[in-house]
């Protein structure tokens, strides 16, 4: 099995050189120091494992339940900590899929579950969010494509890279679909807690036998350089799968991650951090919206939850192109292109950073950008 690399990354590691004086689409709120940190941090912490659970620190995966709304209805013992959402999500598909069965996916979507998919040699099947419907997930669409051999359907909840949000009665109805031939449920919900428009919905684990919800200290906390992360499964033979797995890859949590995280997750500590990245990112949002309404040609779908969505360039103008030549002199600006997402003519447009990011400034270099490209 070998995995190719995504045209994501690839975009990633190809402009890593370029040295942008200005990154427009930050997709985290802005990251907190260590020194915030230091004070509730133990300095005779042992560096070695946390020696008390292969899941991850007790307290840790009990903040994780509480920020999910979990608690009454899962267990410590159905959490486990990973190397961030990805990590999560890499565990289950890699010990739930084999070669033949069918995965369910929505493009646009997170790449992962698709790059993994095929190199276990599963067929994938893809769900087209429309953007003339807001990009909304089209719920009959997907229940026509799943079949007895649908062994997993992964969604992620808000959307990556649109921002459009399910409702409960979403979730709800995706259970159903997939509870009709037993397919697992993967709902990454690496956003959650940045609705903008409308409530956060319920996690899948404690809806469906066979849900998984994955998530990460990663965007609305900006703790992604934490690697720390979550899978939340009510079936336990899933969680031992997913332990058993990693024990030959990371083999256990890094401490230090598993740590910070506890004292962010700590829910006064956590209720404000959430305020400040919702304040925060409710600014820029406004702030991003009035300046894609000036904008000749170019339009979005106001993104209903988290920090990036999908802008629409004007007519005739490539991502990719678009994306290279504002890396460059004058602007040395970067963005990542639609293509990364099979959306060639958008742009991923972010309201990340917080309030020290100083958007209308990058702004301004898209907006020359695309006015000296109609010159
Ligand atoms: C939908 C989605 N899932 C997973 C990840 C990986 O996040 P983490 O840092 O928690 O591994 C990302 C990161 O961009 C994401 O957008």
């Amino acid at each position: 099995m070998k995995v190719k690399i995504h045209t994501l990354f690839q975009y990633l590691l190809e402009t890593t050189d370029a040295a942008p004086e200005a990154i427009v689409g930050f997709s985290l709120a802005e990251s907190p120091k260590l020194g915030a940190f230091l004070a509730d941090l133990d300095p005779d912490l042992v560096l070695d494992w946390n020696g008390r659970d292969f899941r991850g620190l007790p307290e840790l995966r009990d903040h994780v339940l509480s920020q999910a709304g979990l608690r009454s209805v899962c267990k410590i013992e159905d959490v486990l900590i990973t190397a961030g959402a990805a990590e999560a999500n890499y565990l289950a598909i890699m010990q739930l899929l084999q070669p033949g069965d069918e995965i369910v996916i929505e493009t646009p979507g997170w790449p992962q579950a698709e790059v993994l998919a095929r190199a276990i040699g599963a067929d994938v099947i893809k769900v087209t969010r429309q953007e003339t419907d807001n990009w909304h997930l089209p719920l009959d669409v997907l229940a026509s494509k799943v079949t007895p051999r649908t062994k997993l359907i992964f969604v992620t909840n808000p959307n990556n890279p649109t921002g459009d949000l399910l409702s409960a009665g979403d979730v709800a109805d995706l259970v159903k679909i997939a509870d009709k031939v037993g397919a697992w449920l993967l709902v990454d919900e690496v956003y959650a807690g940045l609705e903008w428009d409308g409530p956060r919905a319920p996690s899948v684990a404690g809806l469906y036998a066979r849900g998984i919800t994955t998530g990460s200290v990663s965007k609305a906390l900006g703790l992604q350089g934490l690697r720390t992360g979550w899978l939340i499964c009510p079936d336990p033979g899933l969680v031992m799968d997913a332990v058993i797995l990693r024990e030959n890859s990371s083999e256990i949590m890094n401490i230090m991650g598993e740590v910070i995280a506890e004292v962010a997750l700590r829910p006064e500590r956590y209720k404000q951090a959430m305020e400040k990245a919702r304040r925060e990112g409710a600014a820029n949002l406004a702030q991003m919206n009035q300046w894609v309404a000036k904008q000749d040609g170019l339009s979005w779908v106001t993104p209903r939850a988290g920090l990036i969505g999908l802008g629409r360039l004007p007519t005739g103008i490539d991502s990719d192109a678009f994306a290279r030549v504002l890396l460059a002199e004058p602007y040395r600006t970067f963005l990542l292109p639609g293509s990364a997402y099979d959306q060639p003519s958008h742009i991923r447009l972010g309201v990340g950073g917080g309030a020290q990011v100083n958007l209308q400034n990058r702004l301004n270099r898209v907006a020359q950008a695309l006015a000296d490209r109609r010159r």
